[in-house]
């Protein structure tokens, strides 16, 4: 069964400070603003409406994950199939007027994704501001108290398909219809929550302007550059002036059979497996494995 997602759509996110976090998506990221609704800010990096979505809130958290469906009809499909599955149906209207048809559904554990038709490309391409460019927002990991069954609601309701997982299941990978390794993941973790977002780039030579732009800020890399053994990515991680952790990441491995048997790689004790975590080497700080970003209250959910 083909997955009923095609890729990531947009990610949106509460913050205390909204002005200062889209500051710094632009200025250290390289996408800009491209509107604003109400005490929303709407940010791209690419011609697409939009696809990193800020508001206004108490805390830092994650909202919402959208991801977008193959086609109109798949996102009935959707809705059936998270009935099926037992899980919540948070809303079958679309959240933003740019989207034509969509279906919110929560996880579980309450981690709420809305699949949606594409927004549509009504921005330009090009566009002012420091020149750092990320092609778009690429992939999501997520965390959870139950990995194994997070992965298992996410392949019932989209069909997205685990294209690795590590023995114990504290990691899964999980691909959709454009075949890149993930397009979401899920880390295990004592609670339901936001681990990181990456934004893909052209090449490994933005993630040196990336880095050198975060020196007169007296602010530091946590974690890279490397590159991961699953997905076979080169990775950079920071985190952004609300402490959401980000990933730039370029070259990320593509999976053409949909058939493909799940990989299951042992990770070491403590992700001590470099061939696993970086095939260059170096292993993760405690500073990334234990980077926890909590998600909206259920009541304030707006994408
Ligand atoms: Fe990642």
């Amino acid at each position: 069964m083909k997955p009923l997602v095609q890729r990531l759509g947009y990610m949106s996110v509460y913050a205390t400070d909204p002005e200062r976090v889209a500051e710094d998506t632009a200025n250290n990221i390289g996408a800009r603003e491209v509107g604003r609704e109400g005490d929303s800010i709407l940010m791209s990096s690419n011609q697409r409406h939009a696809e990193y979505i800020i508001h206004k809130g108490e805390a830092n958290v994650h909202s919402v994950c959208g991801l977008e469906a193959v086609s109109p009809d798949a996102i009935d499909e959707v809705k059936r199939r998270v009935q099926a599955a037992g899980l919540e149906i948070v809303s079958d209207v679309p959240s933003r007027a740019a989207i034509q048809k969509s279906i919110t559904f929560a996880t579980s554990e309450g981690h709420v994704f809305e699949v949606h038709t594409p927004m549509p490309n009504d921005r330009p391409g090009r566009y002012a501001g420091p020149g750092l460019r990320p092609r778009a927002v690429d992939h999501v990991n997520f965390t959870a108290a139950d990995p194994a069954l997070w992965a298992h609601e996410m392949n019932a309701s989209c069909g997205l398909l685990l294209s690795e997982r590590t023995t114990g299941h504290e990691i899964s990978w999980m691909r959709a219809a454009d075949g890149r390794h993930h397009t979401v993941a899920v880390v295990k973790s004592d609670g339901a929550g936001l681990h990181h977002t990456s934004w893909e780039y052209h090449s490994f030579q933005d993630f040196k302007g990336l880095a050198d732009a975060l020196i007169p800020e007296d602010r530091r890399l946590v974690w890279g550059p490397g590159r991961h053994g699953a997905g076979d990515n080169l990775f950079l991680y920071f985190l952004n002036s609300a402490d959401f952790l980000l990933e730039c990441t370029a070259e990320m491995e593509i999976i053409h059979d949909d058939y493909m048997e799940p990989r299951v790689v042992d990770p070491g004790e403590n992700l001590s497996n470099y061939k696993v975590v970086n095939q260059w080497g170096a292993l993760p700080p405690i500073e990334w494995v234990d980077h926890f970003t909590g998600l909206a209250p259920e009541s304030s959910h707006s994408a």
